[in-house]
């Protein structure tokens, strides 16, 4: 492979198709970005100070007000985050941690990132997210901690997972790199877990580019992802513990600050276009909607439709016929060649909800006309 090749991410491109295909014309995500970001990033750019300043503590503050903890820890990307979070949990070499396979990669690497074992465990077949018996048959005394991905952002199942947890004597630790605002039985995601992570891609309902934030109650967690992220620096050349540059930028953090004030809107204008979309999808036979279960807040940061397994490819080639963006949310993370050493382990659900599972556009910005193009792109697939 070239070295652009290995370079090449776009986080808003498609995947698969021909090279020669013209561009998409409903892309899959559309950052909402404003004069407010403008001026933010311009202030941070005339007061000189670049990092670990105050438009971090500020992005800090309102991400644990708004999911609900005492504290918050931004961090460069939600990869090194979810290392930090499996390290300050006391997570290493030896140790296991129960995962989903549908989701994406970086929810296993780190765990392979800090010595750890990812056990991957099957999922719900209604939200796609852990289904909490299989999690207990996956529990060793070798498990430290139980990682739940929420599923385009819908909440996992918590409070079942909280109850295993807590009996098993291990951490409950939240992907949450999809799922700001979103809430489970009307409490944020991220104040289930002993801490959570929450991710700021491009791809995501609000985005800084690259980052990360990490709520937890817990002072000591918060004090050691502090620790982690700055070359366990307590005081400058003080290095108490095997540390990272793991920090944001103050001109992310300042873009997240302001980005988080959109949350609401964003959130609010998605849920009415699933309502859209869904009564779209009702007339198309073989189009099965995304489940919004009724304890939870839907952010619907994707839009994941399941069609017939042998009609999938036809519904992509119709999608890819009328230039509208699609992806596999998520190819499943156990068939990776990095894990091809390990034991299949045997997740019907999640191989069946993949062999089916087509993600269409559904940013913000989608207009009523977008999605009945979705919707008839879907429509002429199964025809
Ligand atoms: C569930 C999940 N976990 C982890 C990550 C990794 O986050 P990042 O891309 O910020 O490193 C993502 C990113 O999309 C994700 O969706």
């Amino acid at each position: 492979m070239t070295d652009q090749a290995v370079d090449a991410y776009d986080p808003l491109a498609s995947v698969g198709g021909a090279a020669d295909r013209p561009q998409p014309r409903i892309r899959l995500a559309a950052p909402v970005m404003g004069d407010e970001e403008m001026d933010a990033v311009r202030e941070v750019l005339a007061s000189g100070i670049l990092t670990n300043g105050p438009a971090t503590r500020r992005f800090e503050a309102a991400m644990a007000q708004r999911h609900g903890t005492e504290f918050a820890v931004a961090m460069a990307n939600g990869t090194v985050g979810l290392a930090a979070m499996y390290l300050a949990a006391g997570i290493g070499p030896g140790d296991e941690v129960i995962v989903p396979s549908l989701t994406f990669i970086g929810t296993a690497t780190a765990v392979c990132h800090v010595g750890a074992t990812p056990v991957f465990a099957d999922i719900l077949p209604d939200t796609f997210t852990l289904d909490p018996s299989d999690v207990v048959r996956r529990i060793t005394d070798r498990t430290r901690a139980i990682v739940p991905v929420h599923y385009a952002g819908q909440a996992a199942d918590l409070a079942s997972l909280r109850r295993i947890a807590d009996d098993a004597g291990v951490a409950l630790l939240e992907d949450a790199a999809q799922a700001h605002g979103a809430t489970y039985r009307d409490r944020p995601v991220g104040s289930w877990g002993d801490s959570a992570m929450f991710s700021f891609t491009p791809t995501k309902n609000i985005t800084t580019g690259e980052g990360a934030v990490i709520t937890t109650d817990d002072e000591k967690t918060a004090h050691d992802l502090r620790l982690l992220r700055n070359h366990g620096m307590s005081k400058q050349y003080h290095h108490e513990i095997l540390g990272y540059n793991w920090r944001i930028t103050e001109m992310q953090a300042a873009i997240g600050a302001v980005q988080l004030g959109r949350l609401d809107g964003i959130l609010a204008t998605k849920r009415a276009n699933a309502v859209v979309l869904d009564d779209l999808l009702a007339k198309v036979p073989g189009a099965v909607s995304p489940v919004a279960a009724e304890d939870r807040d839907h952010p619907y940061l994707f839009y994941t439709v399941l069609v017939p397994a042998d009609r999938r490819e036809d519904v992509a080639a119709a999608l890819d016929d009328a230039r509208i963006e699609h992806r596999r949310y998520f190819p499943p993370i156990h068939r990776q060649p990095i894990f091809s050493h390990m034991d299949d382990p045997v997740l019907p659900v999640t191989e069946d909800v993949f062999s089916r599972a087509v993600s269409v556009p559904f940013h913000s910005k989608l207009s009523h006309a977008d999605l009945a193009d979705i919707a008839a792109a879907i429509a002429a697939g199964l025809s």
